[in-house]
């Protein structure tokens, strides 16, 4: 496995695969693997005959008060696990390696961005947007992997993939969980043992209130209130971020359930604000 720390090196290399007809698999990280970043290498491993994967903490997309300083990280831990899944390439730039001083261009898809994390963390999928382009362009891949964990993100990415003819086949990979439950995330490592024990509240809430969807509930103010009081009873020391109930690809709040359906929620735990969802299609 080769590490590149130079976006033009980088781009370099995938464009001469390319014109030696190799395809070319993407799955961009933030690092600090767990088994849902290998779930999502070895899911475009049999599907291109290059993976490259990139390792970038992308400043852009986190806001004044958010972690980024803080984010956590194991280079070496994550060189091996990407070698372990037969990736080809780590590209793991310096920070100011991706951004010119004077950058002033930027992708953002506002109208998916209007609910969720989208108004939760103002300017953050225009980060998303704007690195995740970058990274096409660097790498020009034939298929590309995001996880389902950041539902809204793989919405927005579709939608700019589809609106800018970007010729991507993106993949979106179920998300994977520990045993009880708890979707995994870099971020579950802020948690302490007390949080840690109380957060599959999460998961848990969420599968209730599907089943309250599928014995007929159709009002999402009655499922968001139902989820509300869970959360507060299963994980005491938290605080909604929010809890919605949308239309899985306009992630727009619906007035009355219809499945498909998501139910999306974030969940300040101690340290670490936690994402999760469920998609209810019968
Ligand atoms: P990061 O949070 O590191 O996640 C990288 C990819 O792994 C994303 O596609 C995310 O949805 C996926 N992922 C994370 N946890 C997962 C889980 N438990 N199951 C399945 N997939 C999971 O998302 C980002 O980084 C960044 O926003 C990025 C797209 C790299 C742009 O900077």
């Amino acid at each position: 496995m080769q590490i590149i720390r130079d976006p033009k090196e980088l781009q370099k290399q995938c464009l001469k695969w390319r014109q030696e007809g190799l395809t070319i698999g993407l799955v961009p990280t933030m690092g600090f693997f767990h088994d849902g970043h290998l779930a999502l290498m070895k899911r475009a491993r049999p599907e291109c005959d290059k993976l490259v994967v990139t390792l970038f903490v992308n400043p852009t997309q986190f806001g004044e008060n958010e972690d980024l300083d803080k984010y956590p990280h194991d280079f070496e831990g994550d060189r091996a696990k990407a070698e372990s899944q037969g990736t080809d390439i780590l590209f793991a730039p310096a920070p100011d390696a991706m951004y010119h001083p004077d950058h002033a261009t930027w992708i953002d898809v506002p109208e998916l961005g209007q609910h969720l994390c989208g108004s939760a963390r103002p300017g953050h999928f225009r980060g998303v947007c704007t690195v995740v382009t970058k990274l096409f362009m660097l790498t020009q891949p034939d298929l590309a992997v995001f996880g389902q964990k950041d539902w809204q993100q793989l919405a927005i990415i579709r939608r700019m993939v589809r609106d800018l003819d970007i010729p991507v086949k993106l993949i979106g990979h179920e998300i994977i969980r520990e045993a009880d439950g708890l979707a995994m995330s870099s971020r579950n490592a802020y948690l302490t043992e007390e949080e840690r024990a109380a957060a599959p509240g999460i998961r848990q809430g969420l599968q209730k209130a599907a089943d309250k969807v599928v014995s007929g509930e159709r009002n999402p103010d009655a499922v968001k209130k139902f989820l509300k009081d869970e959360f507060s009873a299963a994980i005491p020391m938290s605080t909604v971020d929010y809890i919605e109930v949308v239309d899985p690809e306009a992630i727009v709040p619906v007035d009355e359930i219809t499945v498909p359906v998501l139910v999306a929620v974030a969940v300040q735990v101690g340290k670490a604000r936690l994402i999760d969802n469920l998609l209810i299609e019968v």
